[in-house]
């Protein structure tokens, strides 16, 4: 890490090329993630632009020497769940175990409270995820309970669990 320019940002246009790249090298490793086809360059662009003008989320990119290594999420829920935030992240194989997760979760949580005035943060993660609940358990979520079968790897159905963090 040392001499490395590290910002956490939020997205710009300008961010596409690198995103893909994370995005597809995600996709590659086949991570425990939503995204389990590899992107195109339009769709990527799609994404990109939506979340820029996307008043209901809060996205944040982690930048290493100008390449997204990292992005996370906090999407505001609905009407009567508007006091939610859905929280989302991944960083890319080659960042990892550097804390750069969970800082760059920790400053997607607080900008989501400040922005949205959440009380609770939630999220859902395969079951078999053991490091991001390691990461989740270590950010003060803490398990509400487990879907059979809740979510799908490749076409095959896994356990997902729900975890929360209540906000003071
Ligand atoms: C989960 C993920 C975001 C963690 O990011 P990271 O930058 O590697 O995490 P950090 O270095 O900040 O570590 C924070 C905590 O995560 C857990 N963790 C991280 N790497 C771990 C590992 N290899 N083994 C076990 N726990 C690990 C630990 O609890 C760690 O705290 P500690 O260092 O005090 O033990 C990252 O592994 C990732 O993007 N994985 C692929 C995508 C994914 O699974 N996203 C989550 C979907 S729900």
């Amino acid at each position: 890490m040392k001499n490395q320019k590290i910002e956490i940002r939020l997205p710009k246009m300008s961010d596409l090329k690198s995103l893909l790249i994370m995005i597809n090298s995600l996709v590659e490793e086949k991570a425990m993630l939503t995204i389990q086809e590899k992107l195109t360059i339009e769709q990527e662009r799609e994404y990109l632009k939506r979340i820029i003008k996307d008043k209901e989320s809060i996205h944040l990119f982690l930048i290493i020497d100008g390449e997204v290594m990292g992005s996370a999420k906090v999407d505001r829920q609905k009407n009567i769940r508007d006091h939610i935030g859905e929280l989302g992240i991944s960083i890319k194989k080659e960042a990892r175990g550097k804390g750069l997760g969970e800082k760059l979760m920790n400053e997607v949580i607080n900008q989501a409270i400040k922005n949205f005035k959440l009380k609770i943060i939630s999220l859902d993660v395969y079951k078999k995820n053991k490091i991001a609940q390691g990461l989740y358990n270590k950010m003060g979520f803490k398990k509400v309970g487990t879907i059979k079968g809740g979510v799908q790897y490749y076409g095959k159905y896994e356990d997902s669990i729900i975890m929360v963090k209540y906000i003071n």
